[in-house]
């Protein structure tokens, strides 16, 4: 019988800096399996190489070796500008610093996350209030994201990256910038559309708490995964509610 392959699969997955004589092993040997729907939480200490690894799954980056196999493809096999139409096609990103424009409105951020999409500008202005309606934001679509507050933010940034429909979405430090009780709301959030959607969701965090409401944990400690909790068996992938 044939089984549907992993939606990631990485082995011995590497990213190595050199600095000078030193060598930073900033991700080293990586053996990792995950499946679509996920959500997962990466954790660690600063420096453990969360960020580095969430730039390999995101296509934004090359392992110096190993390998990281996206829907059967070998990205250390894609040229830039495959690299960059996947990015475009199949991933979110969200950051800790939210990166949004600060001259340009909600929706104009929005607007502007789909525009290499070539969409229609009416159906680009549909596309991007519906998105912002999704996060709770339609009221506030002509606010400058400096009107907003820290949480308010970061949902214009989950709007942006889920409206190009994404098959995954990858989230660094989500909730560094926000109080407890908005980074709380902004996970839920995202796990809710996540869910809706059919989206994977792995998001690379310090906070203990935050990674506790994933259903699998991994845990990275110098560029190793020294741990993987409630990893889900490929017979017992969660069901689609
Ligand atoms: N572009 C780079 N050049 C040199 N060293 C880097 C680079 N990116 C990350 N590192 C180093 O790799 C290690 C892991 O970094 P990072 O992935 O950012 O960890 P985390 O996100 O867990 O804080 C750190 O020691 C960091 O200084
Ligand atoms: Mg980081």
């Amino acid at each position: 019988m044939t089984s549907t392959p992993a939606l990631y699969e990485l082995r011995g997955a590497t990213r190595f800096f050199q600095l000078g004589d030193s060598t930073i092993k900033a991700v080293d040997g990586v053996d990792l399996s995950l499946d679509a729907e996920e959500f997962v939480a990466i954790e660690g200490p600063s420096g453990s190489g969360k960020t580095t690894l969430l730039q390999l799954l995101g296509a934004l980056d090359r392992p110096s070796s190993g390998k990281v196999f996206f829907e059967g493809r070998d990205l250390g096999t894609l040229g830039d500008s495959e690299l960059a139409e996947l990015r475009l096609r199949s991933f979110g990103f969200i950051f800790q610093q939210f990166n949004l424009l600060s001259t340009l409105t909600a929706l104009q951020n929005v607007e502007a996350g789909l525009a290499p999409f070539g969409i229609a500008s009416a159906e680009l202005r549909e596309r991007s209030l519906a998105a912002l309606s999704e996060v709770g934001l339609r009221e506030r679509a002509f606010h400058l994201p400096g009107q907003l507050s820290g949480g308010e933010q970061q949902r214009v940034a989950i709007a942006r990256a889920l409206s190009g429909e994404p098959r995954v979405v990858l989230a660094d430090e989500p909730t560094g910038n926000l109080d407890s009780k908005s980074g709380a709301d902004v996970i839920a959030l995202l796990t809710n559309l996540a869910s809706k959607h059919g989206i994977t969701i792995i998001v690379a965090t310090h906070d203990a708490g935050l990674a506790a409401q994933a259903p699998r944990r991994l845990a990275m400690h110098d560029g190793c995964l020294v741990a993987d909790g409630g990893k889900s068996a490929r017979s017992n992938k969660r069901g689609s509610r």
